[in-house]
């Protein structure tokens, strides 16, 4: 007997929804930021050095550049690299498109690369790219499941590319035991609210290079010579001279304090949410309909998602009817991502027409992300996996 599905009026597996993502919030981040809007300096003010010198150390960064967001870090990377009118950025076939339009804006052009069975970009594709305009490659560590970075750096080193990643997910994620900020020319982080660090907004470029960081750091402030704490107080000038074309990507006090706080428990809530992960393989796994992704035992996965491929050949339903069941249900299931060259700016501009990155289109057909936060209990992944086996029984062939 099979249960009927809330979607076609039975009663739902959860009574409440549970979203995909929720930030964490306690009393610790309440206080720090209460402390900070207590001492009137929102802006440019001691928080931000003391959440870029944890930051730093936290992702094995030499500089970590505090911004107002992912997109703004990549824009700031890609105006280090620089991009000359055209050059080209290699970028996933899936992502997030701000992977790719940071990299418009600082007036480069993506070039797509398909990607491999683990959702990230598959060095052999990316090699099949490179052209003579080829100036870097961004990378996604897509859900947090580090990519192939071995491969790929001695595939940039030996053209002289910048090799940037996109770690919008990656907080907490290693690669042979070392965690990957420090790694490539820039990493740039996200600290938006669904996020492992959930600031509200914010981001992050770290980078081993002097000059890139240097860079990052006037140009994320008008490029202005001083900064307002510089030019605060009776004894201080009013002069600042603008070096270069700037803009306005700080990072505010309260989001750097709220972001320290929950960076103090990047292990415990990584932990947490490893651990959640681990009961959803544990119950996926040796299932015929559903695939799970396997993380390398030299990775360690930064776990912002929790993404399972559907064996559609087993099912009577697709994706889409599934996602509807389950969100009937109450469980808050998403998708990461609309392949870039499906959305109609990047189809026009690119030239791109559906079956141009097959793998990336056969692998959208069949992921779901399922909700995965650090503040979920275990009877919260219980209702996923009852609501996902109860879903899928109901399509079973
Ligand atoms: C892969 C990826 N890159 C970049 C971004 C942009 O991050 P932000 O919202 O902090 O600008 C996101 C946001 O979700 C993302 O998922």
């Amino acid at each position: 007997m099979v249960d009927q599905l809330a979607l076609d009026g039975g009663p739902p597996v959860r009574e409440t929804y549970l979203p995909y993502s929720r930030p964490v919030l306690t009393a610790e981040e309440v206080a720090a930021a209460t402390a900070v809007l207590e001492s009137g300096w929102l802006t440019t003010g001691p928080d931000i050095p003391e959440f870029e010198r944890a930051f730093a150390a936290a992702v094995g960064a030499p500089h970590a550049v505090a911004v107002s967001s992912c997109t703004a870090a990549l824009h700031l990377a890609y105006l280090a690299v620089p991009l000359g009118p055209g050059e080209e950025v290699i970028v996933p076939a899936l992502t997030f498109a701000a992977t790719a339009a940071s990299a418009l804006a600082a007036g480069g052009r993506p070039v797509i690369a398909d990607v491999g069975e683990d959702l990230n970009v598959d060095p052999e594709e990316v090699a099949r790219r490179f052209g003579p305009r080829t100036r870097a490659v961004t990378v996604v560590h897509l859900g947090g499941l580090p990519c192939d970075l071995a491969a790929l750096e001695v595939l940039c080193a030996a053209r002289d590319l910048a090799l940037l990643q996109d770690c919008a997910h990656a907080v907490g994620a290693e690669y042979d035991g070392e965690p990957l900020g420090g790694r490539g020319f820039a990493a740039c982080y996200s600290l938006h609210a669904v996020k492992q660090i959930a600031a509200g907004e914010g981001g992050v470029v770290t980078t081993a290079d002097d000059g890139v960081a240097e860079q990052a750091r006037l140009l994320r402030n008008h490029a202005l010579t001083t900064s307002a704490s510089e030019r605060h107080g009776a004894a201080a000038g009013y002069r600042y001279d603008v070096a270069g074309l700037g803009f306005n990507y700080r990072l505010g006090d309260v989001n750097a304090a709220v972001a320290l706080s929950q960076l103090g428990r990047l292990a415990e809530d990584g932990a947490r949410r490893g651990a959640l992960a681990a009961r959803y393989d544990a119950a996926f796994g040796g299932r015929d309909d559903v695939e799970i992704i396997p993380t390398p035992r030299h990775l360690r996965h930064g776990r912002h998602l929790y993404i399972i491929k559907l064996r559609l050949a087993a099912l009577t339903a697709d994706r889409d009817q599934i996602f509807r069941a389950l969100r009937a249900e109450n469980v808050g299931v998403n998708v990461h991502y609309i392949p870039l060259h499906y959305h109609s700016y990047y189809r026009d501009l690119l030239g791109h027409r559906p079956g141009d990155f097959p793998r990336a289109e056969a692998l959208f057909e069949r992921i779901l992300s399922l909700p995965l936060f650090a503040a979920m209990t275990d009877s919260d992944a219980d209702d996923v996996v009852a609501a996902v086996d109860k879903v899928l029984r109901h399509y079973r062939r």
